[in-house]
């Protein structure tokens, strides 16, 4: 990471007068007498910028300077920019929109109250240029001598989408005016840059039985479409974006609530190309509302713009389905980790959910190297949380009123170590540790029964099947699932205090009055979830007594989930650890609804937030709540890694100093074929059956323990195959 730039001479700069939804083009000219050695851009904003130097875009950062906790932490960017600066007469121009620093966030609120706290948006940035043989070199910082003018982007905000008019010619140059803003805020670039990151072709156009022209790109991303168009000055483009089609085959997009995502266009004469550049869009489908010509499937390109996370899991098997699944996790993946984990990335949401992030953790960390993103994401956790250690519902914290949740406040632990388990990096673990033990001291603060987490509210099991009519929080009771989570947080702060060397011995006894205070008042489960995360959580006196009542539960409840984003993620692991791996793929594999592969068979390409959100009727679940893409149920996939094929870390050699590989076959799937890149190289494990039986192949770069059966050995670095 660069070191942190402390003094500035730039100031903070802003229009003078209002430009209303323009968004406002910054500019300064200066004259260089040679080419400089080099040349640096500073630069950071409040909203979101584009700069260019002499018509050249600086950088290739979208949305830059990316979303953080503004008030406390913000990002600034560093480009060599050497190769823009030229002798003569020079140019920056910065264009400035509203992002999510100005956008009215979250969309959910009524617009009035949104008014009433209207943020301004403004610039700062400082062009160092080194000595050019004629001079000493200078600085080019904003301040009042810069320029402002409105720019062609005539609107620009996260929800309601682009307006651009490519036949705008700003006639008149308007001053600026400095402002303040706490210059030890600003921070170095922390997470990964975002970018544009693939490019998906239109499969293509459908007329559809209500008469639109509507472009298909055959895959649900997090971005924005780039469409070329040959039209006459003045002509129109209005395109809508949606995620499905609806029951008739028309375009559909009530989903989105009161987000527009719509893009305006307004053409110049000729053959031109265009995307927008300040905003995204969670889309597979675009409704062409006004077009000037008939389209053709190849004026259009999908760019799915994310983090730059390097991708580390790769996971292959025999089943169709269960392909399409983790490609389906992969692009929920792709489309919400664009700079904060978001539960969505196309209504007017698209916030830092805590509890979705925690639920996705794992396998996140599995698919990709998040490393840097989760720990600039937790950095933010830990600014936004409370003096009495309340962690928010969403991070950066948009809500109107602040509240916590168990299951939600609870990333605040279980993002952390899991970033230790995969990546192993102790300095991490360190930097968030005060943040884990506030959570857990704010529950032991907060609660009205000691050794429970009773009281407040919670958003229970969201979304289980087993939630009662009209409710979205499942059967299992919110206290229950509270103190669950109180006891896993207090568990993972004593685990983090001893990899980090501390005394945990206070720690360690809370959690243990936990856990019988637990056992006292909860002698029974009455769910699915509440079965499996006494198990999960280490919380019931008899856990393989409890993992076989939850699989009779199953069977009972015709061999199918009813658990939501609290009891989903570890389902599938609390039945294959206590013998019931069977099951597990029952339900793996299951096809009918509920199950995940449901949506497959409806053509999903990303994870639901439902599971029926398209019925088995082709009819939808109500538009209030209905996104398609929402990874929380990809948890899953975390089992195709460290159960199926079996890779895991080990607690006490984390980041897979060493791992145990602990492969469950199953004749259904046929083969799997997993590898995972980790800070100490690729493990591989992969098998298939032969028949009635199984070839193993496990290439591991550690010392691992693998288990096959009531096989069990250690070996060192290496490739082994066995017959099982
Ligand atoms: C979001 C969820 C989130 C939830 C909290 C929803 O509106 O989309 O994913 O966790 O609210 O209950």
């Amino acid at each position: 990471m660069n070191s942190k730039k402390t003094e500035w001479t730039a100031k903070w700069i802003r229009p003078k007068e209002p430009m209303g939804d323009a968004c406002p083009v910054f500019s300064k000219t200066w004259q260089q007498e040679k080419t400089p050695e080099s040349a640096v851009l500073y630069l950071t904003s409040l909203g979101v910028y584009v700069a260019c130097i002499n018509g050249n875009r600086v950088g290739d950062y979208v949305l830059a300077p990316g979303w953080t906790v503004y008030e406390k932490r913000l990002q600034y960017q560093e480009y060599d920019v050497t190769g823009l600066i030229r002798e003569g007469e020079n140019e920056i121009q910065i264009t400035l929109g509203k992002g999510w620093y100005a956008s009215p966030m979250p969309g959910w609120v009524e617009k009035e109250k949104q008014r009433k706290k209207e943020r301004k948006t403004g610039i700062l940035g400082e062009l160092i240029l080194s000595a050019d043989g004629a001079s000493n070199g200078r600085v080019i910082a904003t301040d009042q001598t810069w320029k402002v003018s409105q720019g062609p982007v005539r609107f620009s905000e996260i929800y309601d989408g682009e307006s651009f008019d490519a036949t705008f010619v700003s006639d008149k140059e308007e001053e600026v005016c400095e402002f303040s803003w706490p210059i030890e805020t600003l921070i170095p670039q922390q997470g990964e840059q975002i970018r544009e990151m693939e490019r998906v072709c239109a499969r293509e156009i459908i007329h559809t039985p209500a008469g639109e022209w509507v472009v298909d790109f055959g895959q649900n991303i997090t971005g924005y479409v780039e469409f070329t168009v040959d039209a006459h000055e003045g002509e129109q483009i209005k395109i809508l974006h949606g995620e499905i089609l609806g029951k008739d085959g028309n375009f559909y997009n009530e989903n989105y609530r009161s987000a527009k995502a719509e893009i305006n266009y307004v053409c110049r004469e000729g053959k031109q190309t265009w995307h927008p550049r300040l905003t995204f869009f969670g889309f597979r489908y675009l409704k062409l509302a006004e077009f000037p010509e008939e389209p053709k499937a190849e004026q259009f390109t999908a760019i799915a713009v994310y983090s730059d996370m390097k991708r580390t899991g790769f996971i292959r098997t025999a089943h169709e389905g269960i392909n399409q699944l983790f490609s389906n996790v992969l692009w929920g993946q792709k489309g919400n980790f664009l700079d904060v984990p978001t539960d969505c990335p196309q209504r007017d949401e698209r916030l830092g959910w805590t509890g979705d992030a925690q639920t996705f953790t794992k396998v996140a960390s599995y698919n990709f190297d998040v490393e840097r993103f989760f720990r600039k994401w937790l950095r933010d956790l830990a600014a936004d949380q409370l003096e009495s250690g309340s962690v928010p519902q969403v991070v950066p914290n948009f809500l109107p009123d602040c509240r916590e949740s168990a299951a939600w406040g609870d990333a605040a632990t279980v993002c952390p170590w899991q970033m230790y388990m995969t990546y192993g990096n102790t300095s991490d673990l360190a930097e968030q540790f005060e943040s884990m033990k506030k959570w857990v001291d704010f529950i032991t603060q907060s609660t009205t029964t000691k050794c429970l987490w009773t009281g407040g509210e919670h958003f229970g099991d969201w979304l289980g099947l087993d939630s009662p009519p009209g409710s979205y929080r499942g059967a299992s009771r919110e206290d229950f699932i509270a103190t669950a989570f109180y006891a896993h947080s207090t568990h993972l702060v004593v685990k983090a205090g001893r990899a980090l060397g501390r005394d945990m011995s206070g720690y360690e006894e809370l959690f243990q009055e936990i856990r019988k205070a637990f056992q006292k008042e909860y002698p029974e489960y009455l769910t699915q979830t509440e079965h499996v995360i006494a198990v999960w959580f280490e919380l019931t006196e008899d856990s393989q007594k409890t993992a076989d009542a939850l699989a009779e539960m199953i069977v009972k409840d015709g061999t199918q989930i009813r658990t939501g984003f609290v009891g989903t993620p570890y389902i599938l692991h609390v039945l294959s650890n206590y013998g019931h791996t069977d099951l597990a793929y029952t339900l793996l594999l299951r096809e009918k609804y509920p199950s995940w592969l449901y949506p497959i068979s409806k053509g999903a390409t990303t994870i639901w937030e439902h599971w029926d959100g398209i019925m088995a009727d082709g009819s939808l679940w109500s538009s209030d709540m209905n996104s398609f893409n929402h990874y929380s149920y990809g948890s899953v996939a975390d089992w195709l890694y460290e159960e199926a094929a079996g890779i895991k870390p080990v607690e006490e050699a984390p980041g897979f100093a060493k791992a145990r590989i602990t492969p469950r076959p199953d004749k259904r799937l046929g083969w799997i074929d997993v590898s995972l890149s980790t800070r100490h190289g690729q493990i591989r494990s992969a098998w298939r059956y032969v028949g009635d039986s199984v070839r193993f192949e496990i290439t591991t770069p550690v010392e691992s323990e693998i288990v096959i059966g009531d096989r069990r050995e250690t070996v060192m670095p290496g490739t082994y195959t066995y017959w099982g």
